[in-house]
Parts: C-alpha cells; structure tokens; sequence
C-alpha cells in the first residue's frame, strides 16, 4: 500500500460506498482507504477489483471508499457503463443490486445539487438519464421495491428527496402499462422535482419551525424556477410539467396556478404522491417522521379532496406488495 499524504487536500478526494465499485469490471482510478488524515492507495488504475479485495472492507467494516477528485470522469463514465448492466444481473443478489441503485442515484443528485449553478447542462442531464433509465428497468422486477425501502434513509435532505420522489413516482407509474420513454420522462421530472430549491439559503429550506410570509414566498417559486433552470436542454412536457405543477392540490389550494383536479397534468399528479408521502415519513428539523401506515392513511383519506383517489389506491397497493405499509 502506497500512502498519500492528504494535508490540504481536503477536495483531492470523495468517497463512495464500496457497494459502488462492482465485480468483474474495471476502472480507470485507483482506489483508496482513509486513514486519519492519510489516503492509502488499495486497488491502482485498471486493477480488477475482485471478490478478495471486497471481502477485505467487508471484514474491516469499511463503510467509504475514496477516488481522488481528478478521476472522478473516469469514475462517471464507468459507472454509466456498467450501471445497467449491474442492476439487471441476476448473479447479484437483490439486496445488493438495490443499495447499487439507491447510491449511484444519490451519488448523482447530491453531484446535480452541488454543481448547478443557473442552468441544468446537457452533461449532467446524460448522467440524470442514465440512473433514470437504468432504475426503471430495476424497479420494474419483482421484489425491487421490496428490497430498496429497507435501504431508504429517513432523514429529510432535498438531494436524497428528489431521489425517493422518483422512486415512488416510478414504481406508481409503472402501474399504468405507459411506454419506456413515457417512465423515462417521468423519471426525469420526479428526479428534478425540485432542482428549483438548489438555488435557496439551506436556513429557509432547513428553517426548524414555521416559515414566515416572505420565506413561504420564496419556497413558492421554486417550480417555476426549476423549469427555468431546465430550459436550455431538451426535456419533454411530461417532465417539465411534473416540475412546474407539483405542488397543485385538487382542490385548487396548491401552487403556483392553483390548478384543480381535473386541469392538474397526470404525471404531476403522480409526482404530488409521492413528494408529499416521501415528507410525511423523513425526518425532518422540526417534526419526526410518521409511519408509511399513517401517512398513507392520511393522504388515502378521500374527503381532503387533494390528491387523485384512483392514483392513490394505486400507490397503496405498491406500497403494500412491497410490504411498506408496514414501516415505521
Ligand atoms: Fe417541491
């Protein structure tokens, strides 16, 4: 092992789940170990990373690998090109391909979040597209759901929403038998619901009790704002409607048009679903989460007239048969 002294290099380096570095493939960046302030070199450039080498972090309860900040192209385009592949291998055990696809999408939110400035471009929309496609495909098999909902974290944070929000939007939607580049759109939309709030102080979006009239102002634009953000790379209406009406309720309280039902697009009625069931059941600064049960009851129940019934026993069946309803 070669070490790497990491004074000063505090961004030299990110980390990664060693669930991210797959079997049989190889990559084109060396892997490393921390250890205090040190970076150990563990596998080089173009070395296979094998079953010995996992086995070593899984003995040592090694939670994070590190790849030096320089490589991380050659990170991306390798986990755009084995990404698929590993999902729909049918050698991984299901468990394992589920925590691969929750990190890899987290990995690119959090990427998508730290990195947009004003404007989504067409590279990181590639890397949005190919998580969405290749999860479509996951979440399409048996048992998928079944086996991610353990794997999501409870805690509230945009990025990791955004993630459960196509999640859910995905597994719902699937229902509706809609072509592949329909889920893809939809993906998309749900992925990027709120890429508008990027762009807010994290002291409103994160603000421990309640907002006051000019931080509530502030929330309101970000569907607007985030389609605007999307407007220089080429998105479908069923994406950027699921962006911009998210937030309509059915019976015209939402934002920003004030939509009701019948006028709300489908996809952003699906989109709706779950961002507000995915709300109900993190943990957020000021309020703990509630179990899938409650929320699904509250949202389920039919006299608040603010989301599609028909969408929502829908969404209760997923749920059920992925055996969440059970979770608290
Ligand atoms: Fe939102």
């Amino acid at each position: 092992m070669k070490y790497r002294d990491s004074e000063g290099m505090d961004d030299a380096f990110f980390p990664i789940s060693p669930f991210m570095i797959f079997p049989e493939a190889y990559g084109d960046f060396g892997i490393y170990l921390r250890k205090g302030r040190n970076y150990l070199l563990f596998t080089r450039e173009g070395e296979q990373f094998s079953r010995k080498h996992k086995n070593i972090l899984h003995e040592n309860g090694i939670q994070e690998v590190y790849i030096e900040s320089s490589q991380k192209p050659s990170y991306d385009r390798y986990l755009e090109e084995n990404l698929s592949r590993v999902l729909l291998d049918d050698s991984i055990p299901l468990s394992v391909r589920s925590s691969v696809f929750y990190y890899a999408s987290r990995m690119v939110v959090d990427d998508l979040f730290r990195n947009v400035e004003d404007l989504l471009d067409r590279p990181m929309l590639d890397k949005l597209t190919n998580v969405v496609r290749s999860g479509i495909r996951f979440l399409a098999l048996p048992d998928a759901m079944k086996n991610i909902i353990p794997v999501m974290s409870r805690n509230f944070k945009v990025p990791t929403h955004c993630v459960h929000a196509f999640i859910y939007s995905a597994a719902l939607f699937g229902t509706l038998g809609a072509s592949e580049q329909e889920n893809i759109d939809l993906g998309l939309g749900a992925i990027l619901h709120d890429i508008g709030k990027s762009t807010l102080p994290k002291m409103v979006l994160y603000k421990r009790g309640r907002l006051n009239s000019e931080e509530r102002e502030l929330i309101r634009l970000h569907p607007a704002k985030g389609v605007g953000m999307c407007s220089q790379v080429p998105l479908g209406q069923v994406c950027l409607n699921s962006i911009l009406f998210h937030h309509e309720k059915g019976d015209g309280s939402g934002y920003p048009a004030g939509l009701t039902m019948a006028s709300i697009p489908l996809h952003a009625r699906i989109v709706g679903i779950a961002d507000v069931f995915d709300g109900l059941t993190s943990r957020r600064s000021f309020v703990d989460p509630i179990s899938a049960d409650r929320a699904l009851s509250m949202i389920l129940e039919p006299s608040t007239g603010l989301y599609d019934p028909n969408l929502l026993e829908r969404f209760a069946e997923v749920l059920t048969q992925a055996g969440a309803a059970g979770l608290n």
